[in-house]
């Protein structure tokens, strides 16, 4: 597919660091298709993330998740979950290569500044728990 699904976490938008990921996305190639900002609940966090429901760390990313606004957004490039991906760099940013959004803006494992989307088909989940069919075009 040549969609995508993103957040910026809520540390990087209490940051003021949505524009400066905004740039970094852009200049690598890829087309905003789908932008707003939103307040998630614990509650909505954990429905986001219920394939995590049975990791050690689901009560604080539900909390990390909720703690501010995010900005979810559909994404448009070739290759765009890979790509993505590879733009986004390592969850733990000790990790992350130079380059990558989370090396710049993460500051730890659960505050890593973004979302990327694994495959084709959470990417089409994780747009539709956002986004209805008249947002993404
Ligand atoms: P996403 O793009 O957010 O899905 O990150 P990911 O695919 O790199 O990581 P994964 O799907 O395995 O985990 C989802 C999210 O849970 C990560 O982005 C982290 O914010 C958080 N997370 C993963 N591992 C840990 C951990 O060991 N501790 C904490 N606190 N959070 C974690
Ligand atoms: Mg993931």
């Amino acid at each position: 597919s040549n969609k995508t699904f993103t957040m910026v976490k809520p540390h990087a938008v209490a940051d003021n660091n949505i524009g400066g990921i905004i740039q970094m996305i852009e200049t690598a190639g890829f087309r905003i298709v789908a932008m707003k900002k939103v307040l998630l609940t614990s509650e909505n966090a954990g429905k986001f993330y219920e394939v995590h429901k049975e990791r050690p760390f689901y009560a604080e990313l539900c909390e990390t998740m909720s703690a501010g606004p995010i900005i979810p957004m559909i994404l448009e490039k070739e290759n765009a979950v890979a790509d993505f991906r590879a733009l986004i760099g390592s969850t733990d940013p000790a990790d992350a290569a130079e380059g990558t959004i989370r090396k710049k803006y993460a500051k730890s494992k659960g505050e890593n500044a973004v979302h990327g989307s694994d495959s084709d088909e959470n990417a089409q989940i994780e747009s539709s728990f956002f986004f209805s069919g008249i947002e993404q075009f």
